[in-house]
């Protein structure tokens, strides 16, 4: 595996690896890799004949109150476990070579970036699909994969795809969770051995109103009875706990198409985010 941190041997490298005419595929990630990142990887390699992987710790998607000086960096570890998975090319620019003095674009995505995390992260989505937008034109890649797990941003993503005519095909991944549920995130790390015996709660609230609400339940019962068991389990404040058009993101309050169930809440410093597909029955 090839590690690069520049613009310009990352397009030479990736140009190598496309001269045989097989496909790239493209997995972008913050490092302190886990197995939902490997699982997007190794779909990769199921999808394509090569793969590229970045990692960068993206500034602009923090807020000044958040954890990015804090947020896990471990490179080397990253590097040996994207090669074990077959990845292709790292590309691991620093922040000079991501944002070049005077760099002065944004990307807004309306609508799908407002509300939910949009809400209590003022500006996180701009972040997000700009560096995105960044990471696709550097690498030019012939599908990208997300995870499930960050819903929003999956939906953010391929809005902005389809509004920007982007020639790049969008997968999301399933999320990937602990055997207790909860879903794998780099932030579990955060968790004292107490708050990871409560945050089975989210996964699991989320879950019981999955089925009600697909068994006919009324919507905001439902919602409500899950935020009181966070609440219940010690997670303060619970953001929000919502059931949204799978595709728009659209508030819901009867499950009349496919939609999605959101959940956010924070369990002392951490903030946990989890979410579920909910269909009509037949
Ligand atoms: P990061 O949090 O590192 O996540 C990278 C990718 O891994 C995202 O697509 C995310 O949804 C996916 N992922 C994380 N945990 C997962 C899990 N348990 N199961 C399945 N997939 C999982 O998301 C970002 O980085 C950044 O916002 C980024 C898109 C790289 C832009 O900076």
């Amino acid at each position: 595996m090839q590690i690069v941190r520049d613009v310009e041997s990352l397009r030479n490298a990736v140009d190598a690896l496309r001269s045989d005419g097989g496909r790239v595929a493209f997995v972008p990630t913050m490092g302190a890799l886990h197995d939902g990142h490997m699982a997007l990887v190794a779909e990769a390699r199921r999808r394509a004949a090569h793969v590229v992987a970045s990692i960068f710790v993206n500034p602009t998607q923090f807020a000044p109150n958040e954890d990015l000086s804090t947020y896990p960096r471990r490179e080397a570890t990253d590097a040996r476990m994207l090669e074990e998975e077959g990845c292709d090319i790292l590309w691991a620019p620093d922040a000079a070579a991501m944002y070049p003095e005077g760099h002065s674009t944004t990307i807004s995505v309306a609508g799908v970036s407002e509300g939910l995390c949009g809400a209590s992260r003022p500006g996180h989505f701009d972040g997000v699909a700009t560096v995105v937008a960044k990471l696709f034109n550097q690498v030019r890649p012939d599908i990208a994969l997300f995870g499930e797990k960050d819903y929003q941003q999956l939906t953010v993503i391929r809005r902005m795809v389809r509004d920007l005519d982007m020639a790049v095909e969008i997968v999301g991944v399933p999320t990937q969770r602990e055997a207790d549920g909860l879903a794998l995130s780099s932030r579990n790390a955060y968790l004292s051995e107490e708050e990871r015996q409560a945050a089975r709660a989210l996964p699991r609230a989320l879950g019981e109103a999955a089925s009600a609400i697909a068994g006919g339940a009324d919507v905001a019962e439902a919602l409500a009875k899950a935020a009181e068991k966070l609440a219940k389990a010690g997670f303060n404040p619970v953001e929000y706990v919502e059931l949204r058009d799978a595709e728009t993101l659209e508030p819901l309050s009867a499950l009349d198409r496919p939609a999605r169930l959101l959940a956010a809440a924070r369990l002392g410093r951490t903030r946990l985010i989890d979410n579920l597909a909910v269909s009509p029955r037949e």
